[in-house]
């Protein structure tokens, strides 16, 4: 097992009827910036429960985050936090409005003239507001942890930066807020807790019984909710646990002392740049083109995936990768995302070209051994995108 340091802050309230615990854990005396999304929280009560409990605090809204939040948007919230002199933000939301949070709290006093490059480009976090979140949508798994993801349209960048300054204080996880969700956005959540599982799991062997099993149970846990949680859409215990399982993939205890990949994300998070893909789509995409290109660094791991997740235990390891890449794709497809780009409208090889590119112009390697350079993005790209 690699050292590793273990830090986690966040206080989270799980449960029924929990945003009304706002008013105890919102500071007094403070000044709030309410940050939400399109409009999704007025449709289906959360914003309710949300003005109830800041009964009696000091706050001002801001409407409007996007899915994958854009820079300028965040940017109109950034100017209002500092003429109103906000000291607390409350985000409520998915994992954009989460992550929009995450960026307007580090902006606003961010002392140089270009927040997007110090703060998303060179990774410099100064200073934070402190926030809350209030989540809507199990998939990211920012509620519980330090990093965001944001786009800048005109650049077509989207980039993660990460920082303990950005941590929230508190997260309320209420599964009843998730009854609402569009049957798209609750597949993607699953798939996207999925794969963020993998991006720490299926890399090298370094001994880490522990972090593996936890992250086995995760991916079982996905699977055994699978379709059934989407046409559930009232069930509270599988809602319950699709949180739970959402937050436990991406809040740092199944990642600590292991080797992490990342790439599936890196060139996923191009894909959405250039194409606006949702995130998890882009992520259906590249993964099997991945796990097949690289199955010989992850040779160990992946036939450890087929026979502990998978119940796969005969066959030559080849045989036994391809049979593991097949059922990870069929249970994305199970829940209506596929992994073509052809399914998306756009042409597989012009993509796999421009994306490569990107990566070429940057000189960028990724992966855990740092062996996928632009050329091989591409290759990956291309790969598994005639099957099923
Ligand atoms: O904007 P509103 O009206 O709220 O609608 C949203 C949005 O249109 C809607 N929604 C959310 N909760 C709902 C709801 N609709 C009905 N009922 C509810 N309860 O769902 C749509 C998608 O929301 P979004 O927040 O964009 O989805 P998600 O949580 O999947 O977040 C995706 C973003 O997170 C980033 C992605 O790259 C992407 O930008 N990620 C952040 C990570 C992190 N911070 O650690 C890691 C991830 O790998 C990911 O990259
Ligand atoms: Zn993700």
């Amino acid at each position: 097992m690699n050292n590793f340091i273990f830090y986690n802050p966040v206080k989270i309230v799980f449960g029924k009827e929990t945003i009304l615990e706002l008013k105890n854990l919102l500071p007094q005396n403070s000044k709030i910036l309410l940050v939400y999304g399109g409009g999704s929280i007025k449709k289906n009560g959360v914003y309710n429960q949300v003005l109830q409990g800041l009964e009696g605090f000091n706050y001002i809204e801001f409407s409007g985050i996007e899915a994958n939040p854009e820079y300028e948007t965040c940017m109109k919230a950034v100017e209002i936090g500092r003429k109103e002199s906000i000291t607390f933000i409350l985000g409520v939301g998915g994992g954009s409005v989460v992550d929009a949070v995450k960026f307007i709290a580090a902006a606003i006093p961010c002392s140089t003239q270009d927040p997007w490059k110090t703060i998303v480009r060179d990774k410099i976090v100064e200073k934070a507001i402190p926030f809350g979140a209030v989540l809507t949508l199990p998939a990211t798994g920012s509620e519980m942890n330090n990093s965001s993801v944001i786009s800048n349209r005109n650049l077509e960048e989207k980039f993660a930066f990460a920082s303990d300054l950005v941590y929230p204080v508190f997260s309320i996880l209420d599964p009843e807020t998730t009854y609402s969700l569009p049957e798209k956005q609750v597949a993607n959540g699953i798939v996207d807790s999925f794969v963020h599982v993998l991006e720490q799991y299926l890399t090298s062997n370094i001994d880490t019984p522990i972090q593996d099993r936890w992250a086995e149970s995760i991916l079982l846990t996905l699977i055994d909710l699978g379709k059934s949680i989407i046409d559930d859409k009232t069930d509270y215990n599988k809602r319950a646990n699709l949180m739970w399982a959402s937050t436990s993939a991406l809040n740092g205890y199944i990642g600590v002392g292991v080797v992490q990949d990342w790439a599936t994300h890196q060139i996923g998070h191009e894909i959405t740049a250039c194409y606006g893909l949702d995130h998890a789509r882009s992520l259906a995409i590249v993964l099997p083109g991945l796990l097949s290109i690289q199955r010989k660094q992850k040779k160990e791991k992946l036939i450890q995936y087929a026979n502990r997740v998978w119940g796969v235990t005969m066959g030559d390891p080849n045989v036994i990768i391809d049979e593991v890449i097949t059922r990870t794709t069929l249970f994305f497809q199970s829940l209506g995302i596929s992994g073509r780009f052809v399914d998306y409208g756009i042409n597989p090889e012009e993509a796999a070209e421009k994306i490569g590119n990107i990566f070429i112009s940057r000189d960028s390697l990724l992966g855990e051994n740092r062996d996928i350079s632009g050329e091989v993005v591409k290759k990956i790209l291309l790969n598994r995108q005639c099957l099923y």
